[in-house]
């Protein structure tokens, strides 16, 4: 599937054909590439999170509940399952994702809601321990949009509850050109992601790289490097591309990967970032 780009796009009406024609990995992947290479991205960015939380006490969930938005095709579910969350609750504006999570997770709360509307139709009186939101705040290309579903999630989570983002964040220090806007996503700076934060009652805890090696660079410590890391991304295509030489080199790259994201802080990685926040309300 190619990227929309003429004016009128219509956010739900992209990810609902989307999903639609692609209810697999390649539906949430990252376009054009392998299927063989979306799992890669997955399974490396998955051990980041698990470090992660094990890092901050929420190896196991046990207890918990937990909400994750913007579910897609429930990889996160299934993940938040394995760590034992008593509840575990999804939600996607696609009626395409919400229909098979239904039949796919039986046992949980799947609602079909637009993270950016004035409220989430969730049970009233629930909260969440835990809110994850992978690859979806990028999709929300409004500011207001942006700021609202903060809100929303703001307004669901449990006193001392923690929200999970790993998204296309910019921390901006270094060289950091303009990344162009497609009509399906918008890159954020950390400052964008602390104003709406705060402003909600969540306050930033950690910033980690999501990756190094498996997406595209969004900034670098010097041009030189950002071009680099560039180059290599769009040269992997050659092999990423295709799921034989994806199942062979992808995990190599995921060892490379993990090695580059265990010596980086967060402000210094040069791709997508993994946030954690905690609300102090
Ligand atoms: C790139 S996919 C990521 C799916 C999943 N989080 C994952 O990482 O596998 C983005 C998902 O967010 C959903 N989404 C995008 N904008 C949304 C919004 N405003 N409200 C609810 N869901 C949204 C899309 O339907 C899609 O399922």
């Amino acid at each position: 599937m190619t990227e929309p780009t003429n004016g009128t796009f219509d956010p739900r009406r992209y990810w609902e054909d989307r999903l639609q024609a692609h209810p697999d990995i390649t539906g949430v992947g990252y376009l054009g590439r392998s299927p063989a290479f979306i799992e890669v991205q997955y399974r490396s960015r998955m051990r980041r999170i698990e470090k992660a939380l094990r890092r901050l006490g929420l190896s196991d969930l046990t207890g918990r509940a937990v909400l994750d938005a913007g579910s897609g095709i429930g990889i996160w579910l299934d993940f938040w399952h394995r760590h034992h969350a008593t509840t575990v609750a999804g939600l996607d504006f696609a009626e395409a994702s919400v229909n098979r999570l239904r039949e796919r997770f039986p046992g949980d709360v799947i609602v079909q809601a637009d993270l950016t509307a004035s409220a989430l139709p969730l049970p009233p009186s629930a909260r969440y321990d835990l809110i994850s939101a992978f690859d979806v705040l990028l999709h929300i290309v409004t500011p207001e949009g942006f700021v609202q579903a903060i809100a929303n999630l703001a307004s669901r989570s449990a006193p001392g509850g923690w929200l999970v983002v790993s998204d296309a964040i910019v921390a901006g220090t270094r060289y950091a050109p303009p990344y162009p806007p497609a009509d399906y996503q918008r890159v954020r700076t950390l400052a964008d992601y602390r104003e709406a934060l705060e402003a909600n009652g969540f306050e930033i805890v950690s910033l980690d790289p999501a990756t190094v090696f498996l997406s595209t660079p969004l900034e670098g410590s010097s041009r030189i490097t950002f071009e680099s890391l560039r180059f290599w991304w769009r040269a992997s295509g050659a092999w990423a591309n295709f799921n034989l030489p994806s199942r062979v080199l992808g995990p190599p790259t995921i060892a490379l990967d993990q090695m580059a994201c265990n010596l980086m802080r967060g402000e210094r990685a040069p791709g997508a970032k993994l946030l954690f926040a905690r609300h102090a309300r």
